[in-house]
This record gives C-alpha cells, structure tokens and sequence, in this order.
C-alpha cells in the first residue's frame, strides 16, 4: 500500500493546484475525488482537500462523492486541508474542510494535525508557507 494519496475536489483549480504542491512535497500521488477512482483510497495516510462553496457548502465533487466513500476513511490516518476565502465568507470560512474531517472521524478514521485552512483569495502570499510547515507535521506522524 502507497504510504500517502492526496484527494481533492476543486471548481475552479485553486485546491487542485495546492494539492498537487502538498503532493509534491511528499512525494505522493494526488487525486480528484469526482474520478470516482477506488485506488485513490489505498494508501496508510489519505490527505483530504475540499474548497467551500454556497454558504459553508462542500465543493461539488465532495458532496457528490463523499457518503459513497466515506466507508473508506476506517482505519485510516486522514489529514484535511480547505480553501476559502475569509475576506468574503468570513462565518463560513473553509467549512467544508471541517465537515470532511468531522465525516472521517465519525468513520473512523485518525486524524492527524490540524485541519489546515488556506485563503489563496487574499492570501496568497501565505500560502507556500502554511503548506510547507503542515506537511512537516504529517511528516513527523509518518
Ligand atoms: C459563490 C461562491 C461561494 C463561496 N462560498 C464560500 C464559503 O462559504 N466559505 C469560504 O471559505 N469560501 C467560499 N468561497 C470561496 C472559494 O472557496 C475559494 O474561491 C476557493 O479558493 C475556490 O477553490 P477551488 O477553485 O478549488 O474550488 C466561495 C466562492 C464563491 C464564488
């Protein structure tokens, strides 16, 4: 089994290009939640990336996806990372990272780190670095 997959769903790339970096970092395979791909799941840490939509809403392919795999998430160690924007949607900042952690635990899946909260909106500037010190974390619970 892979040791790390990173899986995210994304509308309009920005999750999608932080999931590619956190891959890179790690040297891991990433995945896009709508390819309904079942290998996306077999691997000892399953890194989980959701942007948020409507009010507080997962992205699309989440909600799509995310009952149907849900069942995936037992056993494992589960990381969440989110985009948002916090200017905009401040009372709803990256929910949708929140209720993909809350759906793996109550799977039960073991979370590892904080969920890590991402405003490349505004942010920009923040954002390599915030990566970079969260995958350091997971690296040490590897
Ligand atoms: C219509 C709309 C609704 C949004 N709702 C939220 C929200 O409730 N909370 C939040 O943190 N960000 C919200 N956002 C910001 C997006 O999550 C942000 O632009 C994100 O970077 C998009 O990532 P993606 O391209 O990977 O989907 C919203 C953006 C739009 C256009």
């Amino acid at each position: 089994m892979d040791k790390v997959h990173v899986i995210y769903g994304s509308t309009t790339g920005m999750t999608e290009a932080v999931a590619d970096k956190i891959a890179k970092a790690l040297g891991a395979q990433a995945f896009n939640v709508n390819a309904g791909d079942a290998a996306a799941f077999d691997a000892e840490l399953l890194i989980l990336g959701s942007s948020t939509w409507g009010v507080g809403d997962l992205q699309d392919d989440w909600a799509a996806q995310l009952d149907a795999v849900k069942s995936n998430f037992a056993g494992k160690k589960v990381a969440v990372f989110g985009l948002g924007d916090s200017q905009g949607f401040a009372d709803s900042f990256c929910v949708a990272a929140e209720t993909i952690a809350n759906a793996a635990k109550d799977a039960g899946a073991t979370l590892v780190g904080d969920v890590l909260k991402l405003d490349d909106t505004n942010e920009a500037d923040q954002t390599d670095g915030k990566i970079a010190a969260w995958v350091d974390t997971l690296k040490a619970a590897l």
